[in-house]
């Protein structure tokens, strides 16, 4: 797909993942709308980007939104969605344990709402991560959800050809996600990173170029693109 002049949408595009990717779109000519629930925290934004504030929970809105909003050529939902349990499964505050698929229902009413106004040679890119095919102990949480994620990625895509959906899925990335400062915060990554083939947090941006390549490439659907610095191989 050639982005110039493309319709995209990118829900959790105002921080950390999805605002590189917005950032990188809207570069290669995009006409982009960034959505999260408060807006405010995008202080700038270029010409061609749009912000709208929409909760990935709210079936109803997101109706209304897609309707306002297509058609459309590019989706893509890097939306966390709310809250994630962390902790060994034999001690899980199961009602924590719940509250975290809330990411899988976020990505998979963007996808149901969002197909309508796809259209036909259109692209979905979700956001997986490491911990689906990778957990670590107390990572049961994320790596379920991710792991739904993917299965549901390469499921949807048959049904939905010529359109075309696949997950990227990020090592550690330093975003916002992670509320530490300075010498912490690098204490942090150097940390969980020091085993790792390349031992850095990625960057926001390198995500958002795997993101870019599962857009522009026809050639390549219902599939998982790792960018983890080598997480998996670790
Ligand atoms: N950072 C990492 O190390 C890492 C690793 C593996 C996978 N991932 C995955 O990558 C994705 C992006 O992560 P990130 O690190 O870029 O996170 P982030 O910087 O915290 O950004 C999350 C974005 O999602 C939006 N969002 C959250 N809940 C939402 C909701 N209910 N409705 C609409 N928007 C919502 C946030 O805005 P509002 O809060 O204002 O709504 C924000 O724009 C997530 O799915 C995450 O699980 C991240």
């Amino acid at each position: 797909m050639d982005i110039k002049q493309k319709k995209a949408l990118v829900f959790g595009g105002t921080s950390g993942i999805g605002l590189a990717t917005v950032k990188q779109l809207s570069e290669l000519g995009a006409e982009v709308t960034a959505i999260g629930r408060d807006i405010n925290k995008v202080t700038h934004v270029p010409d061609n980007v749009t912000l709208k504030a929409c909760d990935v929970l709210d079936k109803e809105a997101l109706e209304a939104l897609f309707l306002e909003c297509g058609p459309i050529d590019i989706l893509v939902s890097a939306a966390t969605g709310g809250s994630r349990a962390i902790g060994p499964f034999a001690e899980m505050d199961m009602e924590a344990y719940q509250a975290s698929f809330a990411k899988l229902w976020g990505y998979t009413h963007v996808v149901r709402y969002g197909l309508e106004q796809l259209s036909d040679s259109g692209a979905i890119v979700l956001v997986s991560g490491t911990p689906a095919r990778y957990c670590n102990p107390g990572q049961i949480a994320i790596s379920s959800v991710g792991g739904a994620v993917e299965a549901f990625v390469r499921g949807v895509a048959k049904e939905i050809k010529p359109k075309r959906i696949n997950t990227v899925s990020p090592g550690l990335i330093d975003t916002p996600m992670v509320a530490l400062e300075g010498e912490a915060r690098d204490a942090h990554y150097q940390k969980l990173t020091a085993k790792n083939l390349i031992p850095r947090a990625g960057l926001p941006d390198e995500v958002a170029q795997g993101i870019i390549f599962a857009i522009q490439n026809d050639f390549v659907t219902g599939t998982t693109i790792d960018v983890d610095g080598g997480l998996l191989l670790s």
